[in-house]
């Protein structure tokens, strides 16, 4: 029996790094272990888990995450339980989660997108105009305001009044909390959270956690009371849902899948949004081909048209090879005894394929470090070379959204704004809660 290369650093040792320095530590490990190696980075599931970074065993893995050999419970994500509650889809199982996504994904497609566009462009343009020639700003938090106002147009169908202007500031404030690798820390171990009063940073989550829920709670009320058959927005949809028995969600189940989607839905992609920035500019010779491309398209009234742009697209598929959001998938879990990368694995074994890894592998993107949108457009890359999003059951359920807030929003501002970026120094990825972020946000400034 062959068994996957561990390290014999002490498992909280192990998982310190992974949360302080989560780059250096896989780097570490690939160096000594190759494509595939036992982590203890999980705080709570005392099971083996395996991070994968070889585009065939990140293969087998998605593509049997449904059957006897591999599944992929809620469960194991436990850790996201305190942000999104426990009927988040994140946090569900087999047939309801499947049941689930089956509600959530087809807003995301097709018809819809095409409303979304005029949405995310308006969006972009209302931010833009709230920049002031030569004042520095923090592009990520600037993309973030994007972001987040057209997630709530999305889920609700609506982004003004004073609901939703309070809803933007507090889940701002509550997602702000855990910006930093250090303050990260309480992602990983929940139990330090302990409530010392409205000023620790327990008490502060717990006074937002709880003016959140009202504002959701009162607004899940508000449409049961007043159904309107002709809104289409998310929060409709499931309102109106009836399982096989004919039963509706319950306000809780309403609830988690609500925040799921806001904050799943707008936190990444703005920081996918902020790197594409800092590249863009960083890079005059990207900046000038890019430009050229827009130029020539700037009265394209059909905005999925530019989403379709080439070198744009390289240019957001480069950003998310280099720097992905997510570092890895969620985890699956091994049913039976079966071979990965010729080493045994046991039924209980977790997998996660890393995609921070996997993107930067030397012989899928040589020179893997230099920002090259080219790469995109010399070669096609297979799902499992190319993973931003995750695969298999649990495969974004934003993907198409965000590639499309990302297209649209850099082609609009880059259309109409010169932008100077501020930072001298190279600007280096850091944790922020579960995800990976530029350090410091991205000084920027209108010229
Ligand atoms: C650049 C932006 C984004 C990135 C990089 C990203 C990345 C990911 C990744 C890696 C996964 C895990 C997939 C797996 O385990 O195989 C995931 C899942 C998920 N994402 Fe995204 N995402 C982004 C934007 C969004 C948006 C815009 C939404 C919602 C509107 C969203 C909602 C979700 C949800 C609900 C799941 C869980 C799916 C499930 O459990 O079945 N994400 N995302």
């Amino acid at each position: 029996m062959v068994s996957i290369p561990r390290s014999n650093t002490p498992a909280l040792v192990q998982l310190l790094q992974w949360v302080l320095n989560p780059l250096g530590y896989m780097r570490t490990n690939f160096q000594r272990f190759g494509d595939c190696f036992q982590a203890e980075i999980d705080p709570v599931n005392p099971e083996p888990l395996i991070l994968l970074n070889h585009p065939e065993a990140i293969q087998y893995l998605l593509t049997h995450d449904t059957t006897k050999e591999i599944t992929s419970p809620g469960a194991l994500n436990i850790l996201a339980k305190p942000l999104l509650g426990e009927n988040s889809m994140i946090l569900l199982n087999g047939k309801q989660h499947r049941q689930r996504r089956q509600l959530v994904v087809p807003p995301f497609h097709g018809e819809r997108m095409k409303a979304y566009g005029e949405s995310i462009y308006t969006i972009a343009r209302e931010v833009m105009a709230t920049w002031e020639i030569g004042k520095p700003f923090y592009i990520r938090d600037a993309m973030q305001q994007i972001t987040m106002r057209v997630i709530l147009q999305v889920v609700f169908g609506l982004y003004e009044g004073e609901r939703y202007r309070r809803l933007e500031r507090l889940l701002a404030q509550r997602l702000n909390l855990i910006t930093t690798p250090v303050t990260s820390i309480f992602v990983f171990f929940p139990q330090l959270m302990i409530d010392l009063g409205p000023w620790s940073l327990a008490g502060k989550v717990r006074r937002l956690v709880q003016e959140t829920d009202e504002l959701i709670y009162a607004e899940i009320q508000e449409r049961r009371a007043k159904p309107n058959p002709d809104r289409t927005d998310i929060l409709s949809l499931l309102l109106s849902a009836r399982d096989e028995e004919g039963q509706g969600l319950t306000d809780a189940q309403l609830h988690d899948e609500l925040m799921t989607l806001l904050i799943a839905g707008h936190e990444t992609t703005a920081t996918a949004l902020a790197w594409a920035f800092y590249w863009v500019h960083r890079l005059p010779e990207v900046f000038s081909k890019l430009m050229a491309e827009l130029a020539v398209h700037r009265d394209t009234p059909d905005r999925m048209a530019i989403a379709r742009l080439p070198y744009l697209t390289a240019v957001c598929n480069e950003t998310l090879r280099i720097h992905p959001v997510a570092l890895v998938t969620f985890p699956r879990r091994v049913e039976k005894p079966l071979q990965i990368q010729g080493y045994d694995l046991e039924p209980g074994t977790q997998m996660m394929g890393c995609i921070y890894l996997l993107h930067h592998r030397e012989d899928l993107y040589p020179d893997s470090n230099t920002f090259r949108p080219e790469r995109f457009i010399e070669r096609n890359y297979s799902p499992y070379e190319f993973l931003p999003f995750g695969g298999g059951v649990r495969r974004c359920v934003g993907a198409a959204l965000a590639m499309y807030e990302m297209t649209l929003i850099l082609s609009t501002i880059l259309n109409e704004c010169d932008l100077e970026l501020l930072e001298t120094e190279e600007v280096k990825p850091v944790r922020r809660g579960g995800t990976l972020a530029p350090k410091g946000g991205i000084r920027m400034c209108l010229r």
